[in-house]
């Protein structure tokens, strides 16, 4: 028997957060995880001197958890988190959390807050947000020994305001990610230093930057929050790949390559784009892909004050044909609508 859902108003949900029934902890001490466990409680109590209020020792996942249409609940592809967390982990000196905890952790703590996972067809999702920090102490520089990791769910509705209609971009004079620098890692360091970058985006009127790699200031990278696609006038999938592997390696952009070549049987080209090429017009859609995105179409990129401004009028009310496409297909693999490659959807139980 299914849980009854929550009484919560799931059409009209924004992306904030909602604290539901449990979250999962597990914590790290004397070199070893110890026992996980569900807890009710949604705070912390930590030491000031944590490594991770100083040296900022954060990582992070999203994924999210779907209610089917016969009432199963699955979530997509949380080996492909588990794996991408162990990386970012190595990356700051954090002992990786294994990936088969990893992927029980998110069924146990998701199967314990099923009464939260937005009922089918409502177009929210229950989103899954992994972390880890450094809990032990620590004042010089250096990596901590005592970690949580800690799993935290809430249900929520579209990423974009304005729920999946067009977004606009603006080119960021700040970049994101240096070459050889954290980019390529899903660590709470890359959010805090593109906020400001954020905020001015925001005040400009649009939704998010687009930054270009910060060595040449002249190849596509991402957004702040989700990777780039576009489909050209061929009709073929063009996915910025990133010279100085300095772009987060999207587990929906990973996703839509195959989605789009062995299922919809289109051309896709993993290739270096440069602005000027998306200046000139050569792409008729572009979208920004995510978790949390899905696939938002972009309407437009602008910085008057350089002269920039491009359309892209296919997706002037909502996605242009390729970007709906995609969105349609991946979405209804998500939710047990449609079948996808095996093991993509695991099934909660
Ligand atoms: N790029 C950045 C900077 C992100 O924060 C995210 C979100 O996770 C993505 C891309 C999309 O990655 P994924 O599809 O794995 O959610
Ligand atoms: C996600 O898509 O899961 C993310 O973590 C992006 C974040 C900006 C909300």
């Amino acid at each position: 028997m299914s849980a009854e859902k929550k009484n919560l108003d799931w059409g009209n949900l924004g992306f904030a957060y909602i604290p539901t029934d449990f979250s999962y902890v597990c914590n790290y001490k004397n070199g070893a995880w110890g026992e996980g466990f569900l807890t009710s409680d949604h705070s912390l109590q930590i030491s000031e001197c944590a490594g991770i209020f100083h040296y900022c020792q954060e990582v992070f996942e999203g994924l999210k958890a779907y209610t089917t249409r016969d009432g199963r609940i699955v979530c997509f592809r949380p080996d492909l988190n588990a794996e991408r967390m162990y990386a970012s982990a190595q990356r700051l000196c954090m002992p990786p959390f294994p990936i088969d905890r990893f992927i029980d952790a998110v069924k146990t703590v998701v199967k314990a807050n099923e009464a939260w996972v937005p009922p089918f067809g409502s177009g929210a999702t229950l989103y899954v947000r992994p972390f880890m920090i450094a809990t032990g102490d620590v004042i010089g520089v250096k990596a901590a020994t005592e970690y949580q990791f800690r799993i935290l769910v809430t249900p929520v509705g579209p990423y974009f305001k304005g729920g999946d209609t067009s977004v606009k971009l603006t080119i960021s004079d700040f970049d994101r990610a240096a070459p050889r620098g954290t980019g390529n890692i899903k660590a709470g360091l890359n959010y805090a230093m593109s906020l400001y970058a954020t905020e001015a985006a925001h005040h400009a009127g649009y939704a998010e930057n687009l930054y270009l790699d910060s060595q040449t200031r002249t190849f596509i990278e991402e957004t702040g929050g989700a990777n780039v696609l576009f489909a050209a006038a061929d009709s073929s999938l063009v996915v910025p790949k990133s010279a100085t592997d300095s772009i987060l390696p999207s587990i929906t952009r990973r996703s839509l390559i195959v989605v789009a070549r062995d299922i919809l049987g289109m051309q896709v080209v993993e290739r270096a784009v440069k602005f000027e090429e998306v200046q000139s017009g050569a792409f008729e859609e572009c979208g920004l892909c995510g978790t949390a995105a899905v696939i938002s179409p972009v309407a437009g990129i602008e910085k008057p004050e350089a002269g920039i401004s491009i359309s892209f009028p296919k997706a002037a009310n909502g996605a242009g044909p390729i970007m709906a496409k995609l969105r349609k297909t991946l979405t209804d693999i998500q939710t047990g609508e449609a079948e996808g490659p095996q093991g993509w959807v695991v099934e909660i139980n």
